[in-house]
């Protein structure tokens, strides 16, 4: 079976394909929120101790179990331990919920792009919230309320739905082609940007909170989660994207390299996107007479509020810059949304031996079925839970399981043994400590603190069923993925 498997071209359209799942809105819109609500300078010390920590030590574990095992996560976990099956059957059914609300936040983008040509979302920042909030997503109010569909945004997440398809369906070598575009793309659009946002009045102020260091706030636990759960999100790890990836590169190919390549090239994307948007703020922060912390307080909607704010403010040609931004979201996007069905698809055609030309419009389809609550009144509020338990919960368990049974059942330094052998860069002994010890203590206690402060606060105002409802989906979740993992399959 290895040796029909699908393969990418080359090792380079290998790593722009990871490189690309990597970056994506994770860098433009969450990166600068995230830094933003944790303090701005402040935040960039944790955020770069959870990369050496957590995030670089568990991409060469991923790359190094996907192409090991030549199988996608659940297949490639009953190889290293025959009951671990179920833990990628978990990172599959979470990525897949992922994929439904990013594509939700991609349909969001699709429709400024469309407005940008017009500046139809208003003049003043005023008017551009009420855009975002009323026109676009008709905001109910509150999470209990769905109200009726806004049929713009569901009209959006179905072209982002038949996007994705088309990028899949003719397989990894063409889709490692179309990386070359939707990395190549952003990165000139992020240049430009940053360059005008530089030269914009008050751009200093903005880059003074960017780049100055606070550290008292090192001492809020909060800040540190918030370093630890972006880090997961932005490499996408333990999501079984990375595992499904390294699992069409041949078994002998470089990890380590590979692994640092990615991991850096991702992680300053969003320190270079960080001088786009903090200039930006900035500058906006100056033209309303207000300090930089002041300018805005929302978060998911950072990108969707503040940005058009500052386009607009723009002394020349701002329907051409909003057009540059919105598709630089969306060409960012792409490419980490069809690296969230690519699991899903390859663990189904892995387990069951299916025809993947029918199962992936059949998950194309699900996910957008899946989406559709999204698109309703009460549908961002939706995105907002999603997300929080996903990335806080989902992603933090499936990397502590990962590294138990890899550090402890099949061995660290076997494992370790076999990336050397394969690699340019040589790991230390350092590496076992982090996968035994250190990642797992430190995802173990985030776990447990986010928990318990749950259970007390509720999530972020919203009343206490909501956090109940992530809880149980979390737990349904975990029992849809030993149902799989007991299945039987028709691929051995
Ligand atoms: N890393 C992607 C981003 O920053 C998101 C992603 C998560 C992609 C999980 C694939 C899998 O936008």
């Amino acid at each position: 079976m290895a040796n029909d498997r699908e393969r990418w071209g080359s090792r380079s359209s290998f790593i722009f394909a990871a490189v690309g799942a990597a970056i994506g809105l994770g860098n433009v819109w969450r990166f600068p929120y995230i830094t933003y609500q944790n303090g701005g300078g402040a935040f960039l010390i944790p955020y770069f101790i959870a990369l050496i920590t957590a995030g670089i030590p568990l991409m060469i574990l991923e790359y190094a179990v996907g192409q090991k095992t030549q199988g996608a996560p659940p297949v490639a976990l009953k190889k290293i331990w025959k009951k671990a099956e179920w833990i990628g059957w978990f990172a599959v059914v979470l990525v897949f919920i992922l994929a439904t609300y990013y594509a939700t936040i991609m349909s969001w983008a699709v429709n400024y792009f469309y407005h940008s040509f017009t500046l139809a979302w208003g003049r003043t920042g005023g008017e551009i919230n009420a855009f975002f909030n009323q026109a676009l997503l008709g905001k109910s109010g509150s999470p209990g309320i769905l109200g009726g569909i806004q049929w713009p945004v569901l009209v959006g997440l179905a072209i982002t739905w038949i996007l994705i398809y088309l990028a899949l369906f003719k397989g990894v070598k063409t889709l490692g082609k179309i990386v070359y575009f939707t990395v190549g793309i952003p990165w000139l659009i992020l240049i430009i940007m940053v360059v005008r946002g530089l030269t914009l009045p008050g751009a200093v102020e903005g880059l003074n909170f960017y780049l100055t260091p606070d550290f008292s706030v090192l001492l809020q636990p909060k800040v540190w989660l918030a370093a630890y759960g972006q880090i997961f999100f932005t490499l996408s790890l333990a999501m079984g994207t990375l595992i499904v990836y390294a699992s069409y590169m041949p078994e002998d190919s470089d990890i380590s390299a590979n692994a640092f390549m990615t991991s850096l090239a991702n992680c300053g994307t969003s320190f270079f996107a960080g001088f786009a948007v903090f200039s930006t703020l900035g500058y906006l922060a100056q033209s309303m007479g207000v300090s930089v912390p002041e300018v805005t307080t929302s978060g998911l909607g950072l990108a969707f509020v503040t940005y058009p704010t500052a386009i607009n403010l723009l002394p020349v040609a701002s329907q051409l810059f909003g057009a540059l931004f919105f598709l630089l979201l969306l060409t960012l996007g792409i490419d980490s949304a069809f690296s969230q069905v690519e699991p899903v698809v390859g663990s189904v055609v892995d387990k069951w031996g299916l025809n993947k030309k029918w199962v992936l419009p059949s998950i194309c389809i699900l996910g957008f079925l899946v989406g559709i609550p999204y698109t309703t009144r009460g549908g961002f509020y939706w995105v907002d839970i999603m997300d929080h338990f996903v990335c806080t919960y989902g992603l933090t368990l499936v990397g502590f399981l990962e590294c138990i049974v890899i550090g402890y059942i099949f061995g660290a330094s076997e494992i370790r043994g076999y990336i050397n052998s394969v690699s340019d860069v040589r790991i230390g002994p350092w590496w076992d400590v982090f996968i035994k010890v250190i990642t797992p203590i430190v995802l173990g206690v985030s776990f447990v603190m986010q928990f318990i402060k749950l259970v007390q606060k509720g999530y972020s105002g919203y009343p206490m069923w909501t956090a109940f409802t992530g809880i149980g989906l979390v737990i349904v979740l975990i029992i849809i993925s030993f149902v799989f993992s007991t299945r039987k399959g028709g691929n051995p």
